[in-house]
């Protein structure tokens, strides 16, 4: 209830404190005396207090001094200027530096119950709606998170689906995700580098569906114009993917074939100047197609599938995100591959 508020009286002068104070006590205020801005800050430093009357004119620090440190410390409580008939410009300068009102001496104590009043009740209402906005940013939030889940479920059960029809490919974007994402987070990634890894791994092939099945199974070596044409799936997939997602994961797809040393495929960019998420995608690709049987040769073993990763850091691969992948532990990525197949 507003009545029970606790309320600093800050004035130098006694008589005018215990004027106010029986005053406001009357309508059931809780009330306390300061006679200096350094008491008063010692009463607010150990004491919660909704609002404060504050005597413009004190010996030592004045009121006007006070006010802007109570507002910066204190921004939930109010506070009232009470001033002499003479100090209305100053007092209306305190206003625009965020007291609530102001009073003026001598003082009709039911206008200062009438002004603590609305005081309060502004406070309140000030209040009320930080709090409703606060809860209103946290709903709007949650319903994101929501949305993105729902949304990412949706394109994981779609990428899944394309991959079933191909006992080769079956797993394999999740596969590279999980790697990608232990690889962002071994690297220490902002947890929303590493988010945009997730939605990169699971759509980096997408451009596979404009991909002609039968050069895609062909069990025998690719003709340099079929491998031309498998290679334009980064360029599809990041023009499927474009209107969904954010710039990182567009350009993650566009380049997640791209090689180090600048030696792939129309390849435009090289080294550091490649998306860091792309050359995260590389090792996290080629290492899980190295290790799955492909329709023109077996599964490569983990170890010599570590070798090449190894022998191919500074070439095909970036050195720091090779060395960081090596340092995974792939057993729980391998183990999970076994029981998808
Ligand atoms: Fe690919």
């Amino acid at each position: 209830m507003a009545n029970k508020a606790k309320i600093l009286i800050v004035d130098d002068e006694v008589t005018i404190r215990k004027l106010i104070r029986q005053r406001l006590s009357r309508e059931g205020y809780q009330c306390s005396e300061a006679g200096s801005a350094e008491q008063a800050l010692e009463k607010l430093a150990h004491n919660s207090t909704e609002l404060v009357i504050l005597d413009i004119r004190m010996p030592g620090k004045s009121g006007i001094e006070l006010l802007p440190e109570i507002r910066a410390d204190y921004p939930d409580t109010a506070v009232i200027m009470a001033t002499a008939v003479a100090e209305i410009d100053i007092a209306t300068q305190c206003m625009k530096q965020g007291a609530y009102d102001y009073i003026s001496k001598p003082f009709n104590l039911d206008e200062v119950a009438l002004s603590v009043d609305r005081a309060l009740e502004k406070r309140k209402l000030e209040l009320e709606i930080r709090e409703y906005q606060q809860h209103l940013e946290q709903k709007v939030e949650e319903q994101t998170q929501e949305i993105r889940r729902v949304f990412l479920g949706a394109i994981e059960a779609l990428v899944f689906a394309l991959e079933a029809k191909d006992k080769y490919t079956a797993g394999h974007s999740r596969r590279v995700t999980e790697i990608a994402v232990a690889i962002g987070r071994e690297l220490g990634l902002p947890s929303d580098d590493v988010e945009d890894l997730r939605w990169g791994g699971l759509l980096h092939d997408v451009g596979k569906i404009a991909i002609d099945q039968l050069i895609q199974s062909k069990p025998g070596k690719l003709t340099p114009e079929e491998y031309e044409h498998i290679m334009t799936h980064a360029h599809v997939g990041a023009g499927i993917v474009k209107p969904v997602v954010n710039e990182k994961v567009v350009e993650m797809i566009e380049h997640h074939h791209d090689h180090y040393d600048g030696s792939g495929l129309h390849q435009v960019v090289a080294g550091k100047n490649i998306p860091l998420g792309a050359r995260v995608l590389a090792v996290a690709d080629a290492f899980d197609a190295m290790i799955s049987d492909r329709p023109y040769r077996s599964a490569m073993s983990v170890e010599k599938a570590l070798n090449e990763i190894r022998r191919c850091a500074g070439t095909q691969f970036d050195p720091t995100i090779a060395a960081v992948f090596l340092k995974i532990p792939v057993a729980k990525i391998v183990q999970e591959k076994c029981e998808i197949a």
